[in-house]
């Protein structure tokens, strides 16, 4: 598939900005510190205006711009203090994407809160289902209840991922401003060794990834309620795709 490929070949590339996420999280936590309003839910009506590229050179260390060290330290990008939530993510997601255009980091259009719907389990009501067998005589019922279940579930993880509130971010940031449809989180892939955390991760610890560091929130309990949802959307995302672990 074009753009799996693509999104892998993106994926490649795209480790060097999460030394950019963690110069955001380590430059800004000291910045952004006593900022009045830090949090703010970001708006489709978002402006951008204030792009890193547009910050002239003289403005180094000009109160009304956060710097961010960016891929090992070679590059410094400058973007407004003021930025927060959708803002903050699009001027440092566009300032990484002036860096690397070869990338095709969003591939989809963004579109809130739709997901695939689950497997259609309705083989089950045809012909001979195993009378007798303990999970055999399946009605339309019971079919309909484990959809209605599993879209229940992953409804609450499309919910939390697109809110900077139940993700707890200090900075209104959400998943989706990075990762539209959960684009490029690429669950088939896992178990694979992060190089961010020097060890082989699960989908969960790249959650918390990502929690901890863009988004800025707090450590999620890895068999808590939010992180089982938001797993549970990601894997939704990629329905149909083959697993394939250990995959960069
Ligand atoms: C500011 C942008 C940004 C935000 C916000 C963000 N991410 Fe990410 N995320 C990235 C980048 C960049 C990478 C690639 C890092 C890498 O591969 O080294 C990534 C990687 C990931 C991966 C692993 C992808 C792979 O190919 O293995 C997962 C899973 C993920 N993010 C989930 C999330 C979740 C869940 C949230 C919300 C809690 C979130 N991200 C918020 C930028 C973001």
């Amino acid at each position: 598939m074009n753009q799996t490929l693509t999104n892998r070949r993106a994926t490649n590339v795209l480790l060097c900005v999460s030394f950019l996420l963690v110069g955001l999280l380590l430059v800004g936590c000291g910045q952004q510190s006593g900022v009045p309003g830090a949090v703010a839910l970001a708006s489709e009506e978002a402006q951008t205006e204030s792009a890193p590229s547009d910050a002239p050179a003289e403005s180094v260390g000009s109160p009304d711009v956060q710097e961010f060290t960016s891929c090992g330290g070679q590059k410094t990008v400058k973007v407004s203090k003021e930025l927060a939530g959708q803002d903050l993510a699009d001027a440092l997601m566009d300032q990484w994407k002036r860096d690397h255009p070869e990338a095709n980091w969003v591939t989809e259009e963004r579109q809130k809160h739709a997901f695939n719907p689950p497997a259609d389990n309705s083989h089950l009501l045809q012909g001979d289902q195993g009378k007798g067998h303990t999970y055999g005589n399946y009605t339309e019922r019971d079919l309909l209840t484990w959809a209605r279940e599993t879209e229940k579930f992953v409804a609450e993880g499309s919910r939390i991922f697109h809110s900077a509130g139940e993700l707890g971010s200090t900075v209104g940031v959400s998943c989706d401003m990075c990762h539209p449809h959960a684009a490029n989180t690429h669950p088939e892939t896992y178990p694979k060794f992060q190089v961010q955390l020097g060890r082989v991760a699960l989908l969960r610890d790249m959650i918390d990834w990502c929690v901890e560091n863009p988004v800025r929130g707090k450590h999620m309990d890895p068999d808590g309620p939010t992180m089982r949802a938001l797993e549970a959307y990601i894997m939704a995302q990629r329905q149909g795709v083959p697993m394939n672990y250990g995959k960069h």
